[in-house]
C-alpha cells in the first residue's frame, strides 16, 4: 500500500514545478497566507517568524503566501500583525524573504486594508453601526490615499525580495467589504451596482500593476461568497474574478466566509462530488472557474488528503492545492505528503486562531 502511495506521488503533477506566469514554482502546493499574530508594535517581523518561514520553506511546499500585511497605520487590522506601510518595514521582511529562498522557496505578500475591522479607527464603505461599534464612511479622497498606499506596498515588496503580490479581497477586509452590498451602502461611484462596489478593487490593482510591470505575479484571495443573508454571492463572486482576470491577473484563490457570515449558510458552497467533500468551497469555486478560465486557480479551506487534492487537480476544479492550519501543525506537510503520507494530521480544530492570543505569543498548533 505505502509502495503505491510513493509510486502515485512520484507520478502526480501535485508534486511536479507549476508556471504561474512569470514565476516558476516547484510543486503545486501553496501555503495560504497566515498571519502569525506575533509582529512587534510597530509590524516589524520577529525572529520566531523568520524562522517560521524557514521551516516551511525547508518543508518543501511550492508557494508561500505572508500572512497579511497592512498597507497603511490605519488599516492594521489586530494586534501583532505584519507592515509594510513604511520604508523601515523593508529590511526585516528582506531577511525572512532571503531564508525562504536559501530553501528553494517562493513567496509573495499579502497586502490588507482593515476597513470596519481596523484597531485605531474603524472606517470602512459607509457609516455602520454595528452591535458594539460604529464605523463612518471613508471619503472619495481617503480611498485614493488607500489604493496609493496598496501601490507604495507592492513596490516595498519587492524591494523586500518577495516573489509576487498577493491583494486580500477576501474575509470581511475593507476589499470584501466594498463588494458586499451588505457592508457597502454608499450612493457614489464605489456603491451600488456590482461594477461600482468592484471599482475599489480594480483601482488597486491597476496600481499595483502600473508600479509593478508584468514581470512579477499579482494574485488575488477572495470569498467565492460572503455566507450572508444579503452579502456577495457566487454570482457575483464569478464576475468579479472574470473581470479582474481579463485585466492580466495571475492567479485567483478562492475562500469564503465575510461580512455577516453565518456559519450555518457555509453548505451552499459544497461540491456534490463525494470525493472533493473535504474542500468546503470546492463546489463554488467550479462555478468561478468556468468564468475566469484558463487563469490559474488555488483553492483554500477544509483540504487536508491527498486523495482530495489530486482529484482537485485531476478534474480540474484547481491548479494549486492551498492549506494553512496544516502548515501550523507540519511546516513540513509537503515533504511528508510526497513520503506517503495519506492526509495531514490537522484537526481543522481552529485553536491556533483565538484571537485573544493575538500579539501575546507566536502561532502554534495547540493540539499534541
Ligand atoms: C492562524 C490563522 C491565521 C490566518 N491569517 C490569514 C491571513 O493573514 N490572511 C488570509 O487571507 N487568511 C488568513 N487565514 C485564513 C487561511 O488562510 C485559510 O483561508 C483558512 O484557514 C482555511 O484554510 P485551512 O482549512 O487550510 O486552514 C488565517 C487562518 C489561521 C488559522
Amino acid at each position: 500500500m505505502m509502495d503505491l502511495l510513493l509510486f502515485t506521488c512520484a507520478m502526480s503533477v501535485l508534486f511536479k514545478p507549476y508556471s504561474l506566469g512569470p514565476l516558476e514554482i516547484r510543486n503545486r502546493f501553496m501555503r495560504s497566507a497566515t498571519t502569525s499574530y506575533w509582529s512587534d508594535e510597530r509590524g516589524f517581523v520577529r525572529d520566531e517568524n523568520i524562522r517560521l518561514y524557514r521551516r516551511l520553506a525547508e518543508g518543501g511546499v511550492g508557494l508561500i503566501v505572508k500572512g497579511h500585511l497592512y498597507v497603511m497605520d490605519s488599516g492594521k487590522a489586530h494586534e501583532g500583525m505584519a507592515g509594510i506601510s513604511h520604508d523601515y518595514h523593508v529590511p526585516r521582511l528582506k531577511e525572512l524573504t532571503d531564508a525562504v529562498h536559501e530553501h528553494g522557496g517562493k513567496i509573495v505578500t499579502q497586502l490588507n486594508h482593515g476597513g470596519y475591522n481596523s484597531i485605531s479607527e474603524k472606517a470602512g464603505p459607509s457609516y455602520y453601526r454595528g452591535e458594539s461599534w460604529n464605523a463612518r464612511a471613508l471619503s472619495v479622497e481617503e480611498l485614493h490615499e488607500v489604493v496609493e498606499a496598496f501601490g507604495d506596498a507592492a513596490e516595498r515588496s519587492l524591494e523586500a525580495g518577495f516573489d509576487g503580490i498577493q491583494i486580500h479581497g477576501a474575509h470581511g477586509y475593507l476589499i470584501s467589504q466594498f463588494l458586499s452590498k451588505e457592508a457597502n451602502k454608499r450612493e457614489d461611484d464605489y456603491g451600488g451596482s456590482l461594477e461600482n462596489r468592484m471599482r475599489l478593487l480594480m483601482e488597486v490593482y491597476d496600481e499595483i500593476r502600473s508600479r509593478i510591470g508584468r514581470d512579477v505575479p499579482v494574485l488575488l484571495k477572495m470569498n467565492s461568497d460572503d455566507f450572508s443573508l444579503d452579502g456577495f454571492t457566487v454570482e457575483e463572486s464569478a464576475e468579479v474574478a472574470q473581470a479582474i482576470c481579463k485585466r492580466g491577473l495571475e492567479a485567483v484563490e478562492i475562500s469564503g466566509g465575510g461580512f455577516g457570515r453565518r456559519d450555518d449558510l457555509y453548505e451552499r458552497a459544497r461540491s456534490d462530488d463525494p470525493e472533493v467533500a473535504e474542500a468546503i468551497f470546492a463546489g463554488h469555486a467550479v462555478k468561478i472557474r468556468e468564468a475566469t478560465k484558463p487563469t490559474t486557480m488555488a483553492l483554500v479551506n477544509g483540504i487536508r488528503s491527498l486523495g482530495c487534492m489530486q482529484t482537485i487537480v485531476d478534474k480540474g476544479l484547481a491548479d494549486l492545492i492551498s492549506m494553512s492550519r496544516p502548515f501550523v501543525r507540519e511546516p513540513d506537510i509537503v515533504r511528508k505528503l510526497e513520503g506517503g503520507q495519506a492526509e495531514a494530521t490537522c484537526t481543522s480544530c481552529g485553536a491556533c486562531s483565538g484571537r485573544d492570543v493575538f500579539g501575546k505569543e507566536m502561532l502554534r498548533c495547540h493540539i499534541d
